[in-house]
């Protein structure tokens, strides 16, 4: 078979389903492991993360490995519960929110049945839609980043509705009254997928008491710097956690990370200091931006989405990666194009101001 030839359609006698071979997959940011570069592509946290995570991964990795982990995370949901004033039964813990976006996408639609989500946002949602056979529809964001009333609008075989609050990779954020109104209006869950929610100044966790079909995914990922760790949770009323909790793996979080998760969670001090830091590089990274020329819209997330009105986006993702500097360039189709950057420390803020003024931003 030459590099050019078409996929497959079996390998030998295994068949592959027709939407598995139609799909391209969900394509992650660069991770370079060599090399020495300004990392700002993937929304990670530019800090260690707090001492306590790591004793207490190194305390559990001299404790029983050879046992299976407690297949629930039982100390981070008591821990987890304790922090949103909510009973255990409310959490499920995951390997890594992306984790729990499938779960619930493989509890809550069927083949050919549809999930809805705004767009441009997460990648991954049409990558699940697309893994179960099932349609997506994706509700255009408006220019201001806002949604219009096609959102809640009715549609047959609607199952599912993802929201990411703030999204990306526009770090806007809609405020909970709004979610709350939309999920009176709807007939189906609408996960509220806060992998972001630290960075701002509102979270939707209290809106599922109240709210039957409103589920809250939250990772350790981003303000916790727990990327490589592979932790997060959902809050969920208990009927729902008990349906979920079947379509997960059965060990699903490991003895390490739920260790080393719980630790991070109720070291609350740490996050509130990162979070401070991460605020205030943001104010940074958007005002040298602006300086720039960039349009810079404003963020309530650990990145900001930026558009300039002179520049050629991929040369100037291009010309930042030859200097050692990694952003995330997206193009979405019926949409536009323009730069992600997370926010780093200050060093690499200005390092990253730097090379564009050499570059002869603005121009
Ligand atoms: C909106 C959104 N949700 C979820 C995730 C996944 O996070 P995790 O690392 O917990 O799987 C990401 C990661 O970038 C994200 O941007």
């Amino acid at each position: 078979m030459t590099e050019n030839s078409p996929q497959p359609a079996s390998s030998g006698n295994c068949q592959i389903r027709e939407n598995i071979q139609r799909m391209r997959g969900y394509a992650p940011g660069e991770q370079p492991r060599v090399g020495k570069v300004i990392k700002l592509n993937t929304n990670e946290n530019p800090f260690p993360p707090s001492d306590k995570v790591v004793q207490a991964i190194q305390q559990t990795a001299t404790a029983a490995l050879q046992r299976y982990p407690d297949a629930f995370a039982t100390p981070f949901r008591i821990a987890a519960a304790q922090h949103w004033g909510v009973e255990p039964e409310w959490i499920l813990a995951g390997n890594g929110s992306d984790d729990l976006l499938t779960i619930l996408t493989r509890t809550f639609v069927g083949e050919n049945e549809k999930i809805r989500y705004p767009y441009p946002s997460y990648v991954l949602y049409r990558t699940l839609a697309e893994i179960q056979g099932a349609e997506y529809d994706e509700v255009l964001f408006r220019k201001d980043w806002t949604l219009g009333p096609e959102w809640t609008a009715p549609t047959d075989g609607l199952r599912l509705m993802f929201l990411p609050n703030p999204n990306s990779p526009s770090g806007t954020r809609f405020s909970k009254e709004q979610i709350r109104d939309w999920a009176d209006q709807i007939t189906c869950p609408l996960v509220v997928d806060e992998a972001y929610a630290d960075f701002s100044q509102e979270s939707c966790v209290e809106l599922v008491r109240d709210c039957n079909n409103v589920i809250v995914t939250r990772t350790l990922s981003k303000s916790y710097g727990l990327a490589g760790l592979r932790f997060g949770y959902l809050v969920a009323q208990p009927e729902l956690v008990t349906q979920l909790a079947k379509v997960k793996d059965s060990y699903n979080c490991d003895t390490l990370s739920i260790a080393a998760a719980t630790a991070a969670l109720m070291d609350q001090d740490w996050l509130s200091q990162n979070l401070q830091s991460i605020q205030s590089n943001r104010k940074l990274l958007s005002q040298g931006l602006t300086e720039c020329g960039f349009e810079v819209q404003p963020s309530e997330a650990n990145f900001v989405w930026c558009t300039h009105p002179k520049q050629h986006h991929q040369t100037l993702y291009q010309q930042l990666k030859d200097q050692g500097i990694l952003v995330r360039y997206m193009d979405y189709p019926n949409w536009g194009d323009g730069l992600r950057i997370s926010v780093g420390t200050s060093d690499q803020i200005q390092a990253l101001l730097a090379v564009l003024q050499h570059l002869g931003v603005p121009s």
